[in-house]
């Protein structure tokens, strides 16, 4: 079982979203469970269209649930296809409960699931806080999502630098809302000194997919946008895929 963090130094740059497609697309190779480690504002499940999960990981946590109990499973369908199951470790937003957890459970927790998948994702908070850092501590190997800008390049280089001096591996980084800028993914290959593993195009077809809980690689598996995130699936899983957007760069196509 590999445990991969979703991680980034600046928020709102697509994290969630990553986690959610990269798990549907890691699913074509083996059994995959989704973690929302963003415990203080988690909303994973929002984006596979669950209505706020009765019980969580923050129970889990608090040890008043079983971690069974807080899985979701769902079918992973790409368009009439069924594909398999894919997991769902979901989170919720109490600040009362967030006093009450101990973080450091999380390594205990992802202990417990050796051997019952393949790959674990985990949906890592941005930035550098306790809440950011132990989710990440606990992976074997970390990705950085960034957007095609200096500030947000700049912010993962230091989270790299903390995933490195804790011993956690850097696997790579991963571009997203990609629209073609010249030198971005070279500048982002040499601040924060990994390789590019994907690139994800800007889309308005992901972002309504987002909106309505349906992952765009479960509904528009055709796609280039989710043609973008099964050669990201690829390229960690270890395929010697080319990384490179996936046919022309049309926002509006998706
Ligand atoms: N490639 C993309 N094209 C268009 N919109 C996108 C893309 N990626 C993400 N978005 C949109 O950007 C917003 C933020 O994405 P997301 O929630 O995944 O970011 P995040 O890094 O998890 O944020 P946070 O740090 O707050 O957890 C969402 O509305 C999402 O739909
Ligand atoms: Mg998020």
């Amino acid at each position: 079982m590999v445990v991969i963090s979703i991680c980034s130094g600046k928020g709102g740059v697509g994290k969630t979203t990553v986690s959610v497609n990269l798990s549907v697309s890691l699913s074509l190779f083996g059994r995959v469970l989704v973690i929302d480690g963003d415990i203080a504002l988690p909303n994973l499940h929002t984006f596979f269209g669950i209505d706020d999960p009765f019980i969580s990981l923050l129970d889990v946590l608090k040890d008043t649930s079983y971690l069974k109990d807080a899985i979701h499973r769902m079918r992973v369908k790409m368009g009439n296809e069924s594909i398999g199951e894919l997991h769902i470790l979901p989170s919720s937003a109490s600040v009362k409960a967030l006093e009450e957890i101990n973080v450091e459970n999380f390594k205990e927790i992802v202990d417990d699931l050796r051997g019952k998948y393949d790959f674990v994702v985990v949906d890592v908070a941005a930035g550098l806080s306790k809440y950011a850092i132990i989710p990440m501590l606990i992976s074997d190997v970390s990705y950085l999502v960034v957007n095609p800008e200096r500030a947000s390049i700049m912010d993962s280089q230091k989270v790299k630098k903390i995933a490195e001096i804790s011993g956690v591996r850097v696997g790579g980084v991963i571009v997203n809302r990609y629209r073609g800028e010249k030198g971005m993914v070279d500048y982002a290959e040499k601040v924060i000194g990994r390789e590019v593993v994907g690139i994800i195009r800007e889309s308005k077809l992901l972002r309504s997919c987002c909106e309505d809980g349906t992952p765009v690689t479960m509904k528009k598996p055709s796609s280039n946008v989710s043609r973008e995130f099964f050669n990201l699936a690829r390229r960690i899983v270890g395929d010697d895929v080319k990384v490179k957007p996936y046919g022309k760069l049309k926002y509006y196509l998706g």
